[in-house]
């Protein structure tokens, strides 16, 4: 049978729905008519077809996959796409010590979990049996599908369950990937500013591989407003906080049509808010990104034991499904969509949701509390726009690797008041970073939150890392690069969507390469007092290139003149770093060719922020103590050498360098 097949009175209804909405336009949701009953239909064994007369979904069955969403008489899937290959969930794991694998989960067990006319909620279980020991991830998934009277989408989430007696596996990425029909959708939204036309996946095909095969320039593409462009999907990357709403639109037919992925809470997502993903990009594609090593690496894995058990919900997201009459107003599917996500948010966490391991609001808890910030000897002060979160008990500053359980983030206000709402119970701890301060806080006690329980931890005083008062500074402490010198992009490799916004251009590709040309024969020298950290920084210590095409190590000097040094005495040099990829920073005193550093940070990090276009990865701050003997009064040198070659991709980003005189002696 073929999928695309629909009976006529299907399409009949169809057909009619789509005119109704096109003569009734806007007004449609306003009017107070009764929408349509969902229906359920399983006559055919293959299939499950979920319906509410505005959005219809064909399921496989038992496997789970989306083969169809219609929101008029045309797939909004790419039908030519196998049928496991349109809407699906995927996972990338691995035994211990092996190759990692990727997966598609197919269902092996359908079941109605509700059926009224008001909402039709649907299960696909894949449970894991030990013959599947090496082949298939040992997890226990439940794919789920939510349709309710009257919307305009449907909800997507997925249970993993490992009961008692599973083997170890390391779990890399867990994620649900839309693939849409090609011939229509051409107009990608991401943000306000990150949307446009986007060239196809023939025009990448056709196109010549850069660096790695994710980027491509497009030198034969059908469509001139592409040919000489990078295509890259991670340059569309965004944080957990600002991943809530993506997709793509079609301007063919009668109608535009908008398809969105609205992700109304980051609590089921791991590694805290700044945490970095993919989001849509050519295929057309749309992603739902769960679990991913990007912009982290295998840091960020999540390892279970053999016989360690686990349950977690992730979602429900929403996909979204929006239409205009107008070709002209194709842009309002955009706006449109962000009302949505503000719609959702609202309703968040959604009471409707069939199984119990997603807690409905009333079974929630909350936090609040005021966060100071003591920098030094200095008094008090708000921590303006902090960040306060909880995550599983771990270390101070644990967060940005946690991947297992739920994590529950806002920002303060500028008073650093903060109010953590909807919290799942358990055990936590409270973590915070203050934008301006370096570090991270950790409240010490364990915080346990209940059924309904509300949580009042009044002020909260964070004493950021400091051994002195401060000589100078480079960098903003801020946990990103952004605010150092970034170059322009090579003319013949650029992205012209991040031309004219300077907010964006570390998105653009092969920026690296701008160092060896920019220092073509000695590194960077900064000069404390003299250079400006916006133009004399650049935004990563990465290798310097040879025309023999080989990589070499770089070292970075920082020039300071220090008088009345305090002899005897211990100075600090603060270094938080932004990113590490495959590097050993080693940091010496005015002797460039001591053999040992003062310092180093061992080998380390794969986050592959500068492959990837991020201005940041994880989150590492170095405090090195200098005793005073290795300065002098006058001119001192500070030797940055990152010690790793090979590739272009090794390297390190600051966030923010620091050095502080020895502690005043309270007296
Ligand atoms: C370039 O594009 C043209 C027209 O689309 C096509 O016929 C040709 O095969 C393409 N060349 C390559 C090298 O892909
Ligand atoms: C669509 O919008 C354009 C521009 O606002 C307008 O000129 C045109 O008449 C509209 N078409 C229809 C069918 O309403
Ligand atoms: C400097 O630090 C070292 C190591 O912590 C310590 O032994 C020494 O007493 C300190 N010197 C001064 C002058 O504080």
């Amino acid at each position: 049978m073929k999928v695309e097949s629909v009976s006529i009175f299907q399409w009949w209804f169809r057909v009619a729905v789509q005119l109704s909405l096109i003569l009734l336009g806007a007004c449609y949701r306003s009017v107070s008519t009764s929408p349509p009953p969902v229906k359920l239909n399983t006559e055919n064994p293959h299939q499950v077809v979920i319906d509410n007369g505005i959005i219809s979904l064909n399921l496989s069955n038992p496997e789970g996959d989306i083969i169809g969403i219609y929101n008029g008489i045309k797939n909004v899937l790419e039908a030519k796409n196998k049928e496991d290959d349109r809407g699906y969930l995927d996972v990338v794991w691995n035994e211990p010590g092996k190759h990692g694998m990727f997966q598609r989960i197919r269902g092996t067990d359908f079941s109605v979990i509700a059926a009224n006319e008001n909402i039709v909620e649907i299960s696909f279980l894949r449970t894991w049996t030990a013959s599947m020991k090496g082949s298939s991830v040992p997890m226990n998934i439940d794919k789920r599908y939510i349709l309710r009277r009257g919307d305009y989408g449907f909800y997507s989430y997925a249970i993993f369950n490992r009961p008692s007696g599973l083997p170890a596996v390391e779990i890399d990425q867990i994620r649900i990937v839309f693939k849409l029909d090609e011939t229509r959708f051409h107009y990608m939204a991401i943000s306000d500013t990150r949307q446009r036309n986007m060239p196809s996946v023939r025009d990448r095909a056709s196109g010549q591989p850069l660096a790695y095969p994710e980027a491509v320039l497009l030198t034969n593409s059908s469509e001139q407003q592409f040919k000489g462009e990078v295509d890259d999907k991670y340059q569309y990357s965004s944080e957990n906080k600002d991943n809530t709403v993506h997709g793509w639109i079609t301007q063919d037919g009668l109608a535009p049509v908008g398809f969105w992925l609205i992700t109304p809470s980051n609590e089921f997502r791991h590694a805290g808010p700044v945490k970095q993903d993919l989001t849509s990009h050519v295929g057309p594609t749309t992603l739902s990104m769960f679990v991913s090593t990007h912009y982290a690496g295998k840091e960020v894995t999540m390892a279970f034991g053999e016989g360690e058990t686990y349950k977690k919900v992730f979602g429900p997201v929403f996909v979204y499904l929006n239409s205009v009459p107008n070709k002209s107003q194709f842009r309002s599917l955009w706006s449109d969509a962000v009302e949505q996500l503000s719609n959702e948010v609202r309703r968040w966490p959604y009471d409707f949701v069939g199984s119990k391991d997603f807690l409905p609001p009333n079974q929630r808890g909350t936090v609040t509390g005021r966060l100071l910030v003591q920098d030094g000897g200095k008094r008090d002060q708000p921590a303006n726009n902090a960040y306060v979160g909880l995550a599983l008990p771990g270390d101070t500053g644990s967060w940005q690797k946690e991947s297992k359980g739920y994590q529950f983030w806002i920002q303060a206000d500028k008073a650093g008041h903060f109010l953590i709402k909807n919290i799942v119970p358990g055990d936590y701890n409270l973590y915070a970073w203050v934008p301006g301060f370096i570090g991270d806080y950790r409240y010490k006690t364990k915080i346990t939150i209940e059924r309904g329980g509300n949580i009042n931890l009044n002020s909260l005083v964070y004493n950021p890392p400091r051994n002195g008062p401060t000589l100078w500074e480079i960098g903003i402490p801020d946990r990103s690069a952004a605010e150092f010198y970034m170059p322009d992009p090579n003319p013949k490799l650029v992205n012209r969507l991040f031309q004219n916004d300077k907010q964006d251009k570390f998105r653009q590709y092969g920026l690296w390469e701008r160092y060896t040309e920019l220092y073509p024969n000695h590194d960077l020298v900064y000069t404390v007092g003299v250079s400006d950290y916006h133009n004399d920084w650049f935004y990563a210590q990465v290798t310097r290139s040879t025309p023999e095409k080989s990589y070499m190590p770089t070292t970075w000097q920082i020039q300071f003149q220090l008088k009345n040094i305090i002899m005897p005495g211990n100075y600090t040099f603060q270094v938080a770093l932004a990113s590490t990829t495959n590097a050993r920073l080693e940091v010496r005193f005015n002797d460039l060719n001591a053999k040992l550093p003062h310092f180093s940070t061992g080998l380390k990090g794969d986050d592959n922020a500068i492959a990837r276009h991020g201005i940041h990865g994880l989150y590492r701050l170095h405090t090195i103590a200098v005793g005073s003997n290795h300065l002098v009064n006058g001119k001192n040198t500070i030797y940055l050498t990152q010690s790793k070659g090979i590739s272009p991709f090794m390297g390190v980003m600051y966030d923010y360098v620091r050095l502080e005189s020895p502690p005043i002696k309270s007296t």
